[in-house]
C-alpha cells in the first residue's frame, strides 16, 4: 500500500491558550513495500508523526491517505508496535498475540503463533502473563501481536530500545526476512543511524522545531547489512554530515 503525505502539519494545544507546533509541512511518499526508516533526534516528533500515519491522532493541517484514501482513523491493515510495551494485563503471552486474530476471526492467522513465539524467543512462555515478563520480553510480545494478522502496514516507533543488543541484532534482521516474504510496507521510527541503515530502503532524515523533512537517502545495499563495510561506513558518513548541519542550525522561536 503507497502512503501519501501532504504538507502534514501537527500542532498540540498547550495551557493558558498556547500551542507546540510540532510537525511542518512534511510531504512524503512512502511506496508501496518500502521499509522506511524515520531518523530524528530524540523530541524531534517522530512519534508524532507514526501515530498520525496510525490514524491515532488528528492532524492539524494537510492530509495522510492510504492508495488514495484519507486516513480518518485507526484500522486493522495497519498494525502499529509502540515506544513502549502495551500489553493487556489479564491476558498470557499467548492470548494477548493473538488477541486481534480472535476479534476478527481471523482463524488461518491464529494457527502461525507457534512459528512467531519461537521466532520472538518466548518459547516456554506462552502461558505467562505481561507482569510476569521483563520489558523486553514484552515488546516481542507486541511484535508477534503485530506480525500475526499480516498487516499491509506496520508501523514501528522504535521498537527495539527496550531490547538487549543481542535480541535487537536477532530481532532486526527476523523483520526484514518477514518483510522480504511479506512485503508489507514498513515504517521505523528509530534515533539509531546503524539501525536505519541496516534495516531501510529509504531514510527519512528529520529536524527538529518544528520537525520537518531534511533529507532523504535511498540505501541501495542487499541483505543483510555488513556494519564493517565501506559502503555502510560511507551512508553513515553522510547521514552524520547532513545532521551536523541541523544541528548547527539555530533553533527558530
Ligand atoms: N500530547 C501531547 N501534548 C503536548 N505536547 C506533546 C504531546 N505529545 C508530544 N508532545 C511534544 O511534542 C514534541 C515531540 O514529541 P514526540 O513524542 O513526537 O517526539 P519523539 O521524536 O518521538 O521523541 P522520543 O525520541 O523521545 O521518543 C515534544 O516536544 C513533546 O513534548
Ligand atoms: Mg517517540
Amino acid at each position: 500500500m503507497t502512503i501519501t503525505i501532504e504538507k502534514m502539519c501537527k500542532s498540540y494545544q498547550l495551557p493558558a491558550g498556547k500551542s507546540l507546533k510540532v510537525l511542518e509541512d512534511i510531504s512524503l511518499t512512502i511506496n508501496d513495500g518500502d521499509f522506511v526508516m524515520i531518523l530524528g533526534e530524540s523530541g524531534c516528533g517522530k512519534s508524532t508523526f507514526l501515530n498520525l500515519l496510525a490514524g491515532l491522532l488528528p492532524l492539524t493541517s494537510g492530509d495522510v491517505s492510504v492508495n488514495g484514501g484519507s486516513i480518518d482513523g485507526p484500522h486493522p491493515s495497519r498494525s502499529i508496535i509502540f515506544q513502549q510495551p502495551s500489553l493487556l494485563p489479564w491476558l498470557n503471552v499467548e492470548d494477548n498475540i493473538t488477541f486481534g486474530c480472535k476479534l476478527r476471526k481471523e482463524h488461518n492467522n491464529i494457527k502461525q503463533i507457534g512459528q512467531l513465539i519461537r521466532i520472538m524467543g518466548l518459547s516456554g512462555f506462552e502461558k505467562v502473563y505481561p507482569s510476569e515478563i521483563s520489558v523486553g520480553m514484552a515488546q516481542r510480545v507486541c511484535i508477534a501481536r503485530a506480525l500475526i494478522g499480516h498487516p499491509e502496514i506496520l508501523l514501528l516507533d522504535e521498537p527495539f530500545t527496550s531490547l538487549d543488543t543481542f535480541n535487537r541484532t536477532h530481532l532486526q534482521q527476523e523483520l526484514i526476512d518477514f518483510w522480504q516474504i511479506e512485503s508489507f510496507t514498513a515504517v521505523f521510527v528509530t534515533h539509531d543511524i546503524d539501525e536505519a541503515i541496516l534495516m531501510g530502503n529509504r531514510i527519512v532524515l528529520l529536524g527538529e522545531r518544528p520537525c520537518h523533512v531534511v533529507e532523504i537517502f535511498d540505501i541501495d545495499m542487499n541483505y543483510p547489512r555488513d556494519i564493517a563495510s565501506p559502503q555502510f561506513f560511507d551512508i553513515r558518513t553522510k547521514i552524520l554530515r547532513k545532521f551536523k548541519d541541523i544541528l548547527l542550525t539555530p533553533p527558530e522561536f
